[in-house]
């Protein structure tokens, strides 16, 4: 099963098994990942689902919508390499992707 290597706010990281076919957000809650409220569920509404994407994997993910952009624009934290990962569909190629949990707005 592929995989993702997730860093917590306390700096602690961990691997999960993540599925492709859902989002990483999903794949983030699936796993365990607390920090990752994802409040609105996946509609691009919230921003809770925030992380920093490894800059090394950015190029491999799909381009940022402008609501992603818009969202990503009201948090206090965010960084260039922000993602919303509910707007990141987690596939195959994308086995071994490192995010942080971005701290909470
Ligand atoms: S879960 Fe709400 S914006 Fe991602």
């Amino acid at each position: 099963m592929p995989s993702l290597k997730v860093t917590l706010r306390d700096g602690k990281m961990t691997e999960i098994a993540a599925k492709p076919g859902l989002s990483v957000m999903q794949n983030l809650r699936n796993g365990g990942i607390e920090e990752i409220l994802a409040l609105c569920g996946g509609c691009c509404s919230c921003a809770t689902c925030h992380v920093y994407v490894d800059p090394a994997w950015l190029d491999r993910l799909p381009a940022q919508s402008e609501e992603e952009d818009d969202l990503l624009e009201s948090s206090s934290h965010r960084r260039e390499n922000s993602r919303l990962s509910c707007q990141i569909p987690f596939v195959a190629a994308l086995d071994g992707l490192s995010v942080t949990v971005a701290p909470e707005d």
